[in-house]
């Protein structure tokens, strides 16, 4: 994966969801994003990987993702591994099967 931060060994890729756009100090971004005034999330993030056009004109990622399907793995991935996990994971951790 080529979020930036991870070809430099940084947590950056795992803490993408929830994490403002742009933000990672070390990293070199193309002013677009820099100026970028967002928080990755679903929809931001399906939205860039369809087109990141569409979401910051004139970025630097030459990369998009055609599938649907596809775009909804990786967002789960990365929803998971920031830490947002669902209703539902958390209780397979705790054990919990009352829903609470
Ligand atoms: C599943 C694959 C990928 C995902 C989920 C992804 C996601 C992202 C996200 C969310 C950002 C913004 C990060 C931030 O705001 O800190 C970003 C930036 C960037 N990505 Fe990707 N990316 C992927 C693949 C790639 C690939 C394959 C390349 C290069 C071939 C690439 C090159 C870049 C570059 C250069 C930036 C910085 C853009 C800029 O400064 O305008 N990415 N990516």
């Amino acid at each position: 994966m080529s979020l930036p931060g991870y070809r430099q060994g940084g947590p950056a890729a795992q803490n993408v969801y929830g994490r403002k756009a742009g933000s990672i100090p070390s990293f070199k971004y193309s002013d677009a994003l820099k100026g970028a005034k967002f928080t990755w999330d679903q929809n931001s993030l399906d939205r860039w990987l369809t087109n990141t056009e569409s979401v910051v004109p004139d970025n630097d990622m030459d990369f998009h993702v055609p599938k649907a399907d596809e775009r909804a793995d990786i967002i789960e991935y990365l929803r998971v591994s920031s830490g947002q996990w669902a209703g539902w994971s958390e209780s397979i951790l705790t054990g919990r099967q009352d829903g609470r």
